[in-house]
């Protein structure tokens, strides 16, 4: 998984992507504070935990960095910057049964808008993923010698296991 650079200044001031969506009975929007409890369990329930904590994070911005597809009332889609880390983009997931009509693609265009419009020049895309996707959508570039980039030390609870004593301690600040 290694990650991706794009150029926002190349990516047109183009937002007709909302209009299309729309046609579809798709709205992309940023979510409402009332949302946030529901987001992060839809994000844990279909994606993943470390992905909850990211969008949670994001949910926590003012404003927020965040996007989300709603269809009938209910998430199909989102995507978020920021969240990670800063200037990058993800993670970002469309339900399977909604991929394939042009929303994952919106919910990108959503958010590296957003982020040419607060300032920055360039994205990183985080931990990639599906690199066709991204090179197609916003021409971005492999990063070389970028995996596992930022995540090299990443913290998972799990991984305590391995420290004698310490998984322990963890299980009982967490019960
Ligand atoms: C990646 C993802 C968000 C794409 O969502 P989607 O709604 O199916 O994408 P779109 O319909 O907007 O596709 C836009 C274009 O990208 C292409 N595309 C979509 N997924 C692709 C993939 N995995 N690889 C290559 N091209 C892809 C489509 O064919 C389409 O091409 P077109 O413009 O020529 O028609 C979705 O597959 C997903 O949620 N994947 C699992 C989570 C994930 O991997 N997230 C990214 C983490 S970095």
């Amino acid at each position: 998984m290694h990650d991706m650079l794009a150029k926002l200044y190349n990516i047109p001031d183009d937002w007709s992507f909302l209009q299309e969506q729309e046609a579809k009975g798709i709205t992309i929007r940023k979510p409402m504070g009332t949302e946030k409890h529901v987001i992060i369990e839809w994000v844990k329930e279909n994606f993943q935990e470390a992905w909850a904590s990211e969008v949670d994070r994001s949910l926590c911005h003012t404003p927020m960095t965040c996007f989300l597809a709603v269809q009938d009332r209910a998430i199909i889609g989102f995507s978020c910057f920021d969240s990670v880390a800063l200037g990058v983009f993800g993670p970002t997931g469309v339900l399977p049964q909604c991929r394939g009509h042009g929303t994952g693609k919106a919910l990108l265009m959503a958010a590296l808008l957003d982020m040419k419009l607060k300032g920055y020049g360039y994205v990183i895309i985080g931990g990639v993923g599906p690199a066709e996707f991204y090179r197609k959508a916003v021409a971005a570039e492999d990063i070389p010698d970028s995996a596992p980039g930022i995540w090299r030390t990443w913290v998972e609870s799990r991984n305590a296991e391995k420290i004698p004593g310490l998984s322990e301690r963890i299980r009982r600040t967490e019960s």
